[in-house]
């Protein structure tokens, strides 16, 4: 097996990105690893972007990738839909932040209002993390209780109730820098275990459970959604509040999001990504009675409201840009296009996959598609995965670094950009040429790593 640095994968990758190369030696002079977010991080060094529109996007070697990172999963139109940059071009000319109350705000919460069953009031925000971090709040203080639930393998951002038991640290300890008394407060169940989310939700403290509704990291562990019913029921019957964290998953499963098309009501929703149409935002959208806790003066049965600032909440652009994003949401087929661009490109990887013999199985459910590397090459199809057969340490389980990082160069080489899960989300915008260009690129790059022993011939 060739070592990363002797690796003509990595050789290649080198000779076409001098550009990005250089760049990145810039970069870590200044940022950590040269990167603004770990899954940015790549070995040698990651693809320097200057531009991108639509499904597409190119580094500064003038290299065209298709774009499976999708703005972190922001872009369910791809970039600069006209609609959007319009929109945003027209509240450019009229300012960028007035630090005041604005009529789009208002437009845009009436898009959520309209859109997310469960919206009767929306709180905006600076990001998604930030949206975690407010529901959870209100939660405790809406039902005077001190524990979280989560899932195990579920990400929520990176705030302290969530730094941990998302890809390690599934017993609940706390990871660097943050405290163990907010580790304590933190009950981890594992996905799909109604046993001990009922006898955790049996001891009264806990303030509320929360979830990605599609499963951990947007499907890469599905969920069963007769699990996500019994949560339903579970917590309404311990008055314990449910929270969907549907940063990813809001106005891209279906224009209402998870619980639409899961037909499941939580009581309080976060939002981000899609809602603020590539621009910086987020939401906690919910029951009226529980975001009266933001509401001036506090109620007689609140001994004081929760206070909550943010300098960018409901910035006035990307209100603009999330109002064009929410409308073409509500009124096309995008979210349908890019759920059935995704089946079909999972479809095509397979594919590839069977015929060059490789037992890899690719997976996922609406727009997105994970990688399963099934190490023991067990008999498996996608159907299979997405149903649930597979425990959720083994679905997040990494495959050798190496073997993740010469994949992902060799797709780049192939001009293709897959996200690091490994996998990505998909957009309304990708077409049939992008379809046969990645399962081409999967094809070339499997055949690379042959060559390089990462997998048997
Ligand atoms: C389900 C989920 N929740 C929360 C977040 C955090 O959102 P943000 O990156 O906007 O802080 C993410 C981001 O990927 C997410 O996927």
């Amino acid at each position: 097996m060739a070592t990363l640095t002797e690796s003509r994968i990595l050789q290649r990758y080198r000779e076409l990105t001098p550009n990005s190369a250089r760049l990145a030696r810039e970069a870590r002079q200044v940022l950590p690893s040269g990167v603004a977010h770990d899954s940015r991080y790549l070995e040698p060094y990651p693809i320097f972007v200057e531009r991108a529109a639509g499904a597409h996007k190119w580094d500064v070697d003038g290299r065209e990738y298709v774009d499976y990172s999708g703005g972190h999963g922001a872009l369910l139109l791809g970039h600069n839909h006209p609609r959007v940059v319009a929109a945003v071009a027209e509240q450019l000319q009229r300012g960028t932040h007035f630090g005041a109350c604005h009529e789009l705000e208002i437009v845009w919460g009436r898009c959520v209002q309209r859109l997310i069953p469960s919206a009767e009031r929306v709180r905006f925000t600076s990001s998604g993390t930030e949206a975690t971090l407010l529901a959870l709040r209100i939660a405790r203080a809406a039902t005077g209780r001190p524990k979280i639930m989560r899932l195990a393998g579920h990400f929520h951002g990176w705030h302290d109730h969530m730094a941990f038991g998302v890809s390690s640290r599934y017993d609940g300890s706390a990871s660097p820098g943050v405290l163990d008394e907010v580790a304590k407060n933190v009950v981890l169940v594992a996905p799909g275990d109604t046993e001990a989310a009922a006898a955790a939700l049996q001891s009264g403290d806990v303030a509320a459970v929360i979830l990605e509704p599609t499963g951990a990291s947007w499907g890469q562990v599905p969920l069963a959604p007769h699990f996500v019913a019994e949560l339903r029921e579970l917590t309404a019957k311990h008055a314990a509040l449910l929270i969907f964290d549907e940063v990813i998953s809001g106005f891209r499963c279906a224009p209402g999001g998870a619980q639409q098309a899961l037909g499941i009501e939580p009581d309080l929703t976060t939002l981000a990504k899609i809602l603020a149409g590539g621009l910086p935002g987020g939401a906690v959208a919910g029951r009226a009675d529980l975001l009266e806790w933001l509401e001036f003066p506090a109620k007689p049965s609140q001994r004081e409201k929760i206070s909550h600032h943010g300098t960018f909440n409901a910035n006035p652009l990307s209100a603009a840009a999330g109002i064009a994003t929410l409308e073409i949401v509500e009124t096309t087929d995008a979210c349908e296009r890019a759920n059935d661009y995704a089946a079909r490109l999972r479809d095509a990887l397979n594919a590839v996959l069977r015929e060059e013999r490789v037992p890899w199985v690719v997976y996922g459910t609406y727009s997105g598609f994970h990688f399963f590397f099934n190490s023991d090459r067990q008999e498996l199809s996608a159907e299979e995965i997405s149903s649930g057969k597979l425990d959720y340490r083994v679905l997040k389980a990494r495959p050798s670094a190496t073997l993740l990082t010469k994949l992902r160069l060799g797709m780049l080489i192939h001009g293709v950009e897959i996200f690091s899960w490994p996998g990505g989300p998909t957009s309304a915008c990708h077409n049939d040429r992008d379809l046969q260009r990645t399962a081409d690129a999967l094809r070339e790059t499997v055949r690379m790593l042959k060559d390089e022993d990462e997998i048997e011939s």
